[in-house]
């Protein structure tokens, strides 16, 4: 089994508000298709979520009555995107399954600490796709919290152990730093000698959800696990398919010994 998860950065037009990638969502929907593995999709929310939930203040949990407008906006919107994609891929002929992360996840302090798996687990025997997205979700101390689809990897990483975890942006990889900022080089591999330095390269992204330190905070729990992660560009056409026969061009980030 292979977890992917799909950046808002590459399945939305992060400068277009509610603008998806339909390009971008239609090959992805493709590549999984033509891999005929198994595989959980877990997506961002990219323009359909970031720009309410900076508006309304919703990364800091509760603070006052106006978010809730904010609350509901996000997640209405969230849930289009999340209808967009499936349909992709239903019309490429698959047989994709939302789990709600509102509906199955409770964090505290923005960590999860709950979640309800049987559906999961059941929609996976039946040889359903199932299909996540970075949402709200309540919280035990901040009352809600936005879930990121990062931290949605690093929990299913820990609770199925796949054999391989994708990662997709609008970016070849990981860098020495943010590439549509600075001159920076592309970091092919990743290892235990050199992962410790990848924290100083996360540039602020400004999203509501951790940004890339969130990312690479996540990818860190996933790589602790013996489990390799590949970084690479949804944007590019073919990256998927074949990062998931591995043939990876991005960053591959995995322990010398696997
Ligand atoms: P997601 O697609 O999951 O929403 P983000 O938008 O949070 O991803 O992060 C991807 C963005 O992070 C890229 O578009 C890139 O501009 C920026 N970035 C900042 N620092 C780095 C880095 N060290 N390596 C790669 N990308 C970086
Ligand atoms: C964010 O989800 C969810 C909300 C903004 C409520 P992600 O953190 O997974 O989204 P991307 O991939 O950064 O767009």
């Amino acid at each position: 089994m292979i977890i992917i998860k799909a950046g808002g950065s590459a399945i939305t037009k992060k400068s277009e508000d509610f603008t998806p990638n339909m390009e971008v969502i239609s090959n992805i929907a493709k590549e999984i298709k033509n891999a005929g593995r198994v595989v959980i999709l877990v997506h961002g929310a990219g323009s359909f979520g970031h720009p309410i939930a900076k508006k309304y203040s919703l990364g800091k949990g509760y603070v006052d009555e106006f978010q809730l407008k904010g609350f509901s906006e996000t997640r209405s919107s969230i849930s289009e995107l999340d209808t967009i994609i499936l349909k992709a891929l239903m019309q490429n002929g698959l047989t994709p399954v939302k789990i709600g992360t509102f509906s199955n996840f409770i964090t505290s302090n923005g960590r999860i600490v709950e979640f309800h798996k049987e559906p999961l687990l059941r929609a996976i025997e039946l040889g359903l796709l199932p299909v996540f997205t970075g949402d709200l979700v309540f919280d035990k101390s901040r009352v809600f919290s936005i879930l990121s689809g990062d931290q949605i990897v690093s929990y299913l990483s820990k609770l199925l152990k796949p054999s391989r975890v994708i990662f997709g942006t609008d970016v070849d990889g990981i860098y020495t730093g943010d590439p549509k900022k600075e001159k920076v080089k592309l970091i092919k591999e990743v290892s235990e000698e050199n992962i410790d330095e990848i924290f100083k390269f996360a540039k602020s992204t400004g999203d509501a959800s951790g940004g890339m330190e969130g990312k690479f905070s996540e990818i860190f729990s996933i790589f602790d696990l013996g489990i390799e992660i590949d970084v690479i560009n949804l944007t590019e056409k073919d990256n998927l398919s074949n990062a998931l026969q591995g043939k990876v061009k991005g960053t591959v980030i995995k322990k010398k010994n696997i």
